[in-house]
């Protein structure tokens, strides 16, 4: 029996691997986050330590903004996003915080349909925000307690 994708820390050897995945969108890849305060990183590992997924948030005093989530487009909807996210939770939630932030165009319908799943709200938009003129939304999502 293959063993479940397992949760650990994104190390910056990753980078190579994460920027694989980053690129079947064609967005921008958070390339500073090993050298930048706050921000921290989780992967999500397969078999021969496959990257399957990872995540990039930053931690600011009682917020956490979601930089960057990501699955491997052939391992969608099998629930990898959601163990991601859950982990992000516990992780905000064990350094204090009480709310998680992120931003998403209005075009990226699976990913607005899994922040919603997850709990999270639409509280605003910001106008043009992206260099080919999309907007970006605004999502937050209260952290009540440690997730499982
Ligand atoms: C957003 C993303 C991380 C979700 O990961 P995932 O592993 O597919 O998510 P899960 O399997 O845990 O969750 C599935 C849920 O996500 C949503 N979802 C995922 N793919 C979807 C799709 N193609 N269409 C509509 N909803 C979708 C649904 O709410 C779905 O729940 P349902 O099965 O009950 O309908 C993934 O789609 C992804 O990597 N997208 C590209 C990168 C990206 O856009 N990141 C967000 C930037 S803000």
């Amino acid at each position: 029996m293959l063993a479940s994708p397992s949760i650990s820390p994104l190390e910056p050897q990753d980078v190579q691997q994460a920027l694989g995945l980053q690129n079947e969108e064609g967005d921008t890849f958070w390339l500073s986050w090993p050298n930048t305060p706050n921000i921290f990183g989780i992967k999500l590992s397969g078999e021969g330590n496959a990257l399957y997924g990872f995540c990039i948030a930053q931690h600011v005093f009682d917020e956490v903004e979601i930089l960057s989530i990501v699955v491997k487009k052939a391992l969608r909807e099998k629930g990898y996003g959601h163990k991601l996210l859950h982990n992000i939770f516990d992780i905000a939630h064990s350094k204090g915080a009480t709310n998680v932030f992120l931003e998403v165009r209005p075009t990226n319908i699976p990913a607005i349909s899994f922040y919603k799943k997850h709990g999270f709200k639409h509280i605003a938009t910001r106008r043009h925000y992206y260099k080919n003129g999309d907007d970006a939304l605004i999502f937050k999502h209260i952290l009540q307690q440690a997730s499982t």
